[in-house]
């Protein structure tokens, strides 16, 4: 038998599906995959960058297996991969992290060659080509019910607050047939609902030769038809990128779910501007209003930065007040943290302190909670299709899954399998999830 693998992931989704690829590549060349660090000759951590919370979090781990191969396992190999790799490179490499192998996002095909050598090594450039185009993501840890399949990679977008573009490269398509045939393995095994994943989805664009180019629409609208039994969700979309095509799709085809997560970021025109995210809040709040008109029972969610820099009271107020003027379903809220290598750290003073980041971002949490409430309270008597995911985490006897908006519903299980619809009435609800009992 090969030696054994474990792999820990954070982050994103993407870097769910890129430790997926990971897990094909290696067992491929022989590796195992095993269950608990514990039994690993070969530890890999895909990483994000995203944040300084996350690299902290995800340097306090590295530490734990440094220690762990000093005083236990001399043996053992210690991996980093993703968005960290490409950041901070042969940095990794020192006594002080511990790193043997630091392998960026577009570098997995070389795993092999690198784990067989035995040596420390850097595998981190970034490619404006490589989709892994021909390897079968290996669904390690899957629920059976749900999976992700990346559509495109990289990032051509610079927002100035963002690291992303810098460590996951440019922006690439994935062959739309490769796309079509991998959610074709998933439907024939049994998945009941598919993610298509890029940083932006919306800039897809795949060239059919004669006849012509197939944008997000397209692809979206073939997935749908290739898996009629299976919901189709897709992430992430950019507020002024996302086109009335994909919307029309969307109204058209009962599978493909009435969820759209759209980045805000800020409120505030100035912000936004400073972000240089291309749209203002007018136009989001009319992209908003279009996406209401097209897909009556959409829900909405967001991802907002409180503490950008220069950020004043008012640019704070005016996040809070679109917040409420949208009625988010849902949102990711961060506080600002400088990224070295973004414009926004070269030339941005991050000069909103810590203590106002922290305030303002209770405040943006507590709208939220609120928003939420009222969006679940609005589901109560209303009955959905749910997508059984399996028990709840309180209980055995309830069942937990998603209606098509993306809420999590919780219901005395009965005969509920994962994987099966199940009709649903919401009777009440937290700000959180709602609770239904089966009809
Ligand atoms: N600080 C805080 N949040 C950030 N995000 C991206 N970069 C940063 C940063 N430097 C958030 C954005 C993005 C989400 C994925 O992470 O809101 O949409
Ligand atoms: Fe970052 Fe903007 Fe790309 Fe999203 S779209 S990953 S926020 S640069």
């Amino acid at each position: 038998m090969g030696q054994s693998l474990y792999i820990e992931t954070y982050g994103c989704q993407m870097n769910v599906n890129d430790s997926e690829l990971v897990a094909s590549i290696l067992t491929d060349a022989g590796y195992t995959l095993c269950q608990s660090a514990q039994d690993a000759d070969i530890v890999l951590l895909n990483t994000c960058a995203i944040r300084d919370n996350a690299e902290t979090r995800i340097l306090g781990r590295l530490a734990h297996f440094r220690d762990l191969r000093a005083t236990q396992t001399p043996h053992l190999t210690i991996g980093v991969l993703g968005c960290m790799a490409s950041r901070l490179k042969g940095e990794l490499l020192s006594p002080r992290v511990g790193a043997n192998l630091v392998v960026g996002p577009d570098s997995y095909r070389e795993l092999p060659r690198l784990l067989a050598r035995a040596q420390n090594a850097v595998a981190i450039r970034l490619s404006d080509r490589e989709t892994y185009q021909g390897i079968a993501p290996l669904r390690y840890a899957t629920n059976g019910v749900s999976a992700f399949v990346s559509i495109m990679r990289g990032c051509d977008n610079h927002c100035t607050f963002c690291v992303v573009p810098f460590t996951r490269g440019t922006e690439r398509s994935r062959d739309p047939l490769s796309i079509l045939q991998e959610v074709e393995v998933l439907r024939d095994t049994g998945y009941r609902e598919v993610t298509l994943l890029g940083q932006n989805v919306d800039s897809y664009r795949w060239s059919m030769g004669a006849e012509g180019d197939l944008p997000f629409a397209g692809l979206l609208e073939r997935v749908a038809r290739q898996a009629p039994g299976m919901r189709i969700r897709f992430s992430t979309s950019y507020p002024n990128d996302l086109t009335e095509a994909v919307l029309h799709t969307m109204a058209q085809y009962g599978n493909i779910c009435p969820h759209i997560h759209l980045p805000v970021q800020s409120g505030s025109d100035r912000m936004l501007r400073a972000m240089r995210r291309k749209y203002t809040r007018a136009e989001y709040l009319q992209q908003v209003a279009r996406i209401r008109a097209i897909i009556p029972t959409v829900a909405i969610t967001t991802d907002i930065i409180a503490g950008f820099c220069g950020e004043q009271k008012v640019d704070h107020q005016a996040t809070l007040s679109l917040m409420r003027e949208v009625g988010y379903d849902a949102a990711f809220m961060f506080k600002y943290s400088d990224r070295p290598g973004t414009y926004a750290h070269n030339r941005l003073p991050d000069d909103v302190p810590e203590e106002v980041k922290t305030q303002r971002l209770a405040e943006i949490i507590e709208l939220q909670n609120e928003l939420s409430l009222q969006s679940n309270m609005h589901d109560v008597g209303r009955e959905f299709e749910v997508l059984v995911e399996g028990d709840s985490k309180r209980s055995a006897e309830d069942a937990c899954g998603r209606t098509g908006q993306n809420k999590m519903v919780v219901f005395k299980k009965q005969q509920s399998e994962p994987g099966q619809y199940a009709h649903v009435r919401i009777v009440s609800c937290t700000s959180q999830t709602l609770l239904g009992e089966l009809v």
